[in-house]
């Protein structure tokens, strides 16, 4: 059993530390809050104390004889500040210690976790830029906040990331494996492109985005810098992600090969149209009496083989790492082993589509071919963990 410290700090983004402290102590870890004064007005002590089992002090100066401000420190496998204020960050980056957190911080030899929430003008301001940096530099992990909508009727940058999520970067780090992928820069693209008919209408495809989500979140998880190129996804930008939007192949195509002339590894997860229509007017096509016009459809770039020749080519990083995704109805395997040689990527993975799997479901299942010949059946369930197999494979490649 871990002993897990959550430092909570005066934002309103308080009430969300809860569920992140029943994530952990419903997985069997022992967890003592330590919140500052300002966060004991959002969320009172009574509240930390019932969910923690744990008598709970903002203060140095309570049950003094068994030394709170150096023990709690000391004894813990983790500390994870959410939400982490602008003040709450500079005052841990400048080693000061006025309250039980910061005395916490300063005693802590295990790792450090910080989740940001702010107003995106505190979080952009020169001053939270520098601290975090420093944090950064002596090893604290500080994810990024999510953006959307923050206190008031505002949205931007800023605000905590969902607790499922910050939970799921801790257990990493509990367990020791966070940085298989630190330092690396992935790109991976999700969602589905639609291809213009006219302005109001497009060819589009049943793809969600769940699983290229899923990657995205899982690789910054593991220390990676990510680049999210997201074709028509209504999810919420994963923390700490670069997310590019685009519409059509075309944009995707433009984005993708723009971000991986740099990237470690390449995962193209989103379903790319083929065809598009040869012309999409700047008109709607109005209802007429007559037969409609048929559509005439052009060929899309292929995007993976192209990353595939300009592999070949030496345009990208040398030892990158190509991820395919192939969504097949009939001879799964046949069909993968052809693509994987056909668009000539690393590792293909090949799901099933049909069977309430695939698209739009939170669970996957699939058969990872690669290129070296290793054959990887995974079994059915969460995008998440089909995610992490395939980062196990890339990490194991890029090593
Ligand atoms: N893909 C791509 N560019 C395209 C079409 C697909 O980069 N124009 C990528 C997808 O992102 C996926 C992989 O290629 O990673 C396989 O996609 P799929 O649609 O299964 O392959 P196709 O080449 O379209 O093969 P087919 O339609 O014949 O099954």
């Amino acid at each position: 059993m871990s002993q897990v410290v959550l430092g909570v700090s005066g934002g309103i983004a308080a009430y969300k530390a809860c569920e992140l402290l029943r994530l952990f102590t419903e997985s069997g870890h022992a967890v003592r809050v330590v919140p500052t004064r300002e966060a004991l007005r959002f969320v009172g002590e009574p509240t930390w104390a019932a969910l923690s089992g744990n008598p709970v002090s903002a203060e140095v100066w309570d049950g003094v004889h068994e030394v709170p401000h150096v023990r709690i420190g000391q004894e813990a496998d983790l500390v994870v500040v959410a939400p982490a204020t602008a003040d709450v960050l500079a005052k841990a980056a400048h080693g000061l210690a006025s309250d039980l957190l910061t005395n916490t911080l300063l005693t802590a030899r295990c790792p450090v976790v910080f989740a940001p929430a702010m107003h995106t003008e505190m979080w952009e301001h020169p001053a939270t830029r520098a601290n975090v940096a420093t944090l950064r530099e002596r090893g604290s992990l500080v994810i990024d906040p999510a953006v959307g909508r923050l206190t008031g009727a505002d949205s931007g940058r800023g605000r905590l990331p969902e607790p499922t999520e910050i939970f799921e970067l801790c257990a990493r780090v509990l367990a020791g494996r966070t940085t298989d992928l630190a330092g690396r820069h992935i790109v991976v693209s999700a969602g589905g492109t639609r291809e213009a008919i006219d302005p109001v209408r497009f060819i589009g495809n049943r793809s969600s985005g769940l699983q290229g989500y899923a990657l995205a979140r899982t690789a910054l998880a593991r220390g990676a810098r990510v680049t999210l190129v997201a074709a028509n996804v209504a999810l919420p930008d994963p923390a700490g992600a670069e997310v590019v939007r685009v519409e059509s192949a075309r944009e995707l195509r433009e984005a993708v090969v723009t971000a991986a002339d740099a990237a470690d590894a390449v995962v193209m997860a989103a379903a790319v149209a083929d065809f598009r229509p040869s012309v999409s007017g700047d008109s709607k096509i109005k209802k007429t009496a007559r037969e409609p016009d048929p559509i005439h459809l052009v060929k899309n770039p292929d995007i993976l083989a192209e990353l595939g020749e300009r592999r070949r080519d030496g345009l990208l990083k040398p030892g990158v790492v190509i991820v395919g995704f192939a969504a097949e109805t009939d001879d799964v395997l046949a069909n993968g082993r052809a693509k994987l040689a056909r668009k000539g990527c690393d590792l293909l993975v090949v799901n099933q589509v049909g069977a309430g799997l695939a698209f739009g479901t939170p669970d996957n299942a699939a058969v990872v071919l690669a290129a070296d010949g290793e054959q990887v059946e995974i079994p059915r369930g969460p995008k998440e963990a089909l995610a992490g197999t395939v980062w196990d494979l890339v990490s194991a490649r890029l090593s």
